[in-house]
């Protein structure tokens, strides 16, 4: 049940574009993968198909119904998405107060998929400190923090070794890891910045990600990057991470030759 909690300390960076195209990667390589999103935006669910139209999710009757995985939609093949859906303010509210007070309230909503054998979890979270992020921490095995390759994000480093995502340290179980997203190598200060950051987070920084109109282009199409732009930059960064997420969490991979060169690593 390896859990994977893809969050920033800010918004727009390309978390749900990253937890999307790292559940594509991890279903490629022969994973059973839930995409699952915790974020009010519920915007998730558009990289797998779901129509914008369809606004079923988890979140509004997450109190009556004990077992989430009730909401899960099929996207075909390998890939699951649980999305948060369309909700009033009055229904987030209930569920924040839930995660925040009944420390039950999650892992008895999640029980069934986190039981599910072999299955891969990437959750996907809203920006900064939240209650869905505190709650889930406990259960994670690993976080991964995208951030931009530009100066608003080194001033957020901090938050992150301060604690102030979520009050201590994001996961006890194998750690927090970095991804620099829409690193460009046109442009002097993301360079710059990019150079910064892998010096700054060394072996904490699992990758960094090309600034790809590609990935744009995918996202409005609600394809994955390596359905719609297979030798893209962003397609080539972005494997490349989940290669290490898999090492990382020791998920088996399809290429076992692969598997093998990242695990020495
Ligand atoms: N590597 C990239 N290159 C170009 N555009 C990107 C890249 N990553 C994300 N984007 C774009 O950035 C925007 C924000 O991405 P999104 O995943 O919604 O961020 P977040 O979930 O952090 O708010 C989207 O329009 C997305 O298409
Ligand atoms: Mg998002």
């Amino acid at each position: 049940m390896p859990l994977v909690c893809v969050c920033s300390p800010k918004g727009g960076v390309g978390k749900t574009t990253m937890a999307a195209n790292l559940a594509w990667a991890l279903a490629r390589s022969g994973s059973k993968v839930l995409a699952i999103d915790f974020d009010v935006q519920n915007a998730l669910r558009l990289h797998f198909g779901v129509p914008l139209s369809d606004g079923r999710g988890f979140v509004a009757r997450s109190a009556e119904n004990p077992d989430w995985s009730q909401a899960v939609l099929t996207t075909g093949g390998n890939v699951f998405v649980l999305p948060y859906g369309d909700v009033t303010e009055e229904e987030r509210v209930r569920f924040e107060d839930h995660l925040t007070q009944d420390a039950h309230f999650l892992p008895r909503g999640l029980s069934t998929l986190l039981n599910y054998p072999g299955l891969v979890i990437v959750a996907d979270f809203p920006p900064g400190p939240n209650p869905a992020l505190k709650a889930v921490a406990e259960l994670a095995d690993l976080h991964l923090v995208v951030m931009l390759a530009d100066t608003a994000s080194v001033s957020l480093l901090p938050h992150i070794e301060n604690n102030r995502m979520i009050g201590k340290a994001l996961n006890n179980k194998a750690g927090h890891y970095f991804v620099l997203n829409q690193s460009d190598t046109r442009r002097n200060i993301s360079r710059d910045v990019t150079a910064f950051m892998q010096q700054r987070l060394d072996d904490k920084l699992l990758g960094v990600v090309h600034r790809d109109e590609s990935v744009a282009e995918a996202n409005a199409s609600q394809q994955s990057i390596f359905d719609f732009s297979p030798v893209s930059a962003a397609a080539f960064d972005i494997e490349l991470i989940a290669r290490r997420v898999a090492s990382l969490l020791d998920i088996q991979v399809g290429n076992g030759e692969l598997h093998g060169s990242l695990r020495s690593r």
